[in-house]
């Protein structure tokens, strides 16, 4: 069935993230006719603009990123359905404003359209935004007006309940769209795929056979731009609390019964109700912060996160973080979990990957690599979308050594068609009114939750040893220690 008509409001029009992100993604949808037939998307932003000029601004920064559209005959259809009302957000009058403008089009249009309201502006609107709608009456139709936010959903547990609060003075759970944008990658949602539609993978996806299993996100780029916002997140707050968990869910959840928005996430919810806590005694055990220093990332020198434009010279805060969590129920019962990401790293890779038991008994003679490099199913995100089987075979003319190979599957070799992005994904998931990837408060609340004594421990303890990477490493050396007392590795190629 094709989408309902829509009025897609966009607060923050002009800003970053619309530009790199939502109106491309808008744009591609269009595109690939996927967007409803009457669709009408307003801006709402600060800056004193009118719709053509803020066209040319998205067509320009298109440009800079290199898709040439200013002469392509699509743009200016998709420019035709764009509308701008310029005001300041906190404003009731541009609510009002608003409201005359969405009633206008659905009276042009003789029907009454579903209602997205996109908030692309730093997180201390959110509330101000949310309330404003709520007393325009722009939140009341339950069933097709959504709001659609993203992280940052606060910086602790308080921060995020007192968004939260605001977000639900007026609008119901199920109106609210919390984006993580990790949910949208194809290679995340196949995860769910590859565990429930085959039947031999889920036998095995148990602490019988599963050893451990390690999640890395690793990313070269340092902090671009962003070090103001990024000096007060850090590693844990901008990309485990949301992230790094929810591929953690993913990869531990029960089965759905039903692939819908409810049972995913009660399925998810589970696991976090099941994550063994990390009290402060422990947190010097089970977690790891690093910062990089100076170094060099493909052959270019590249300073230390200290020396970034917007971080403090004495900034104490993390790019790098490793946890080791344990899921405390029946299927997973002591197998740990780590995690890592960090930025400037040797390279991009974005992986889960599930290491086997070794075999009960080892009847060939010892090849070495078998104890030190298990069989293992390797999900890799990014850069390349794949699911890699790495196992043993007989060497070639060897009497009995053994040597570890892979079994490669990789999305774009198999389907030839570049997948949509993320963010095309979740728009259009939000469009059609399909909550499945988002995440919902209690899930976000949980994760906060489980993280609360290692931020407050890390920000009562000065690290001692910032910086503690270089540049264009595999990490700190902690991290390696973190698995190593468990006679485990990263093992990465990195
Ligand atoms: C964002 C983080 O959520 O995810 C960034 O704020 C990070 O710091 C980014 O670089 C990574 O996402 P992707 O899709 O580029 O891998």
């Amino acid at each position: 069935t094709h989408p309902q008509s829509t009025l897609f409001v966009l607060f923050g029009a002009a800003g970053d993230l619309s530009w790199r992100l939502i109106v491309p993604a808008l744009y591609r949808l269009y595109i690939d006719k996927h967007l409803p037939d009457r669709f009408h998307l307003i801006g709402v932003d600060r800056m004193p603009l009118g719709p053509e000029e803020l066209a040319r601004h998205y067509a320009e920064k298109l440009a800079e990123s290199g898709e040439d559209i200013e002469k392509d005959e699509r743009w200016a259809g998709f420019c035709r359905s764009l509308g701008y009302i310029s005001g300041d957000l906190k404003d009731p009058a541009v609510y009002r404003q608003l409201r005359t403008l969405m009633q206008a089009r659905e009276q042009e249009w003789r029907e009454s359209c579903q209602q997205v309201y996109y908030m692309a502006t730093p997180p201390f609107l959110f509330a101000d935004i949310a309330s404003n709608l709520g007393r325009a009456q722009l939140h009341r139709d339950r069933k097709r007006a959504r709001i659609v936010v993203e992280k940052p959903l606060g910086r602790d547990l308080a921060s995020f309940q007192a968004i939260n609060r605001a977000l639900t003075e007026y609008f119901h759970e199920n109106q609210i769209y919390r984006i993580d944008h990790f949910l949208g990658k194809e290679t995340v949602q196949n995860i769910l795929a590859l565990r429930f539609a085959n039947s031999i993978f889920e036998p095995i996806w148990d602490r019988r056979y599963v050893d451990h299993v390690a999640i890395t996100v690793a990313e070269t780029l340092g902090v671009e731009h962003r070090g103001s916002y990024y000096d007060h997140a850090g590693a844990l707050r901008d990309m485990v609390q949301n992230h790094l968990m929810q591929l953690l869910c993913l990869v531990a959840m029960e089965p759905p019964a039903v692939y819908d928005a409810d049972d995913i996430r009660n399925r998810k919810m589970d696991v976090m109700h099941a994550l063994r806590p990390i009290p402060p005694e422990q947190v010097a055990q089970r977690a790891v912060r690093g910062q990089y220093g100076a170094g060099w990332i493909n052959g270019c020198r590249v300073p230390a996160y200290r020396e970034e434009p917007g971080v403090a010279p004495d900034s104490d805060t993390e790019t790098y973080a490793a946890l080791k969590l344990y899921v405390d129920n029946w299927r997973w019962q002591d197998v740990p979990f780590y995690l890592r990401t960090g930025k400037r790293m040797a390279a991009d890779v974005s992986e889960i990957s599930i290491r086997f038991r070794p075999v009960p008994h080892r009847a060939f003679p010892a090849a070495g690599s078998e104890d030190t490099h298990p069989v293992a199913l390797t999900l890799r995100i990014q850069p390349e979308e794949s699911i890699v089987l790495h196992f043993f075979v007989k060497e070639p003319g060897s009497r009995a050594r053994l040597r570890r190979v892979r079994m490669d599957f990789n999305y774009l070799d198999a389907f030839k068609v570049a997948t949509p992005t993320a963010y095309e994904t979740l728009l259009r998931d939000v469009i059609a009114g399909d909550a499945s990837l988002f995440m919902r408060a209690d899930q976000v609340e949980a994760s906060w939750r489980l993280l609360m004594p290692v931020l407050d421990t890390w920000s009562d303890t000065k690290p001692t040893d910032f910086p503690n990477y270089a540049a264009g490493s595999g990490g700190p050396e902690a991290a390696n220690i973190l698995t190593a007392v468990d006679g485990h590795s990263w093992l990465t190629a990195f």
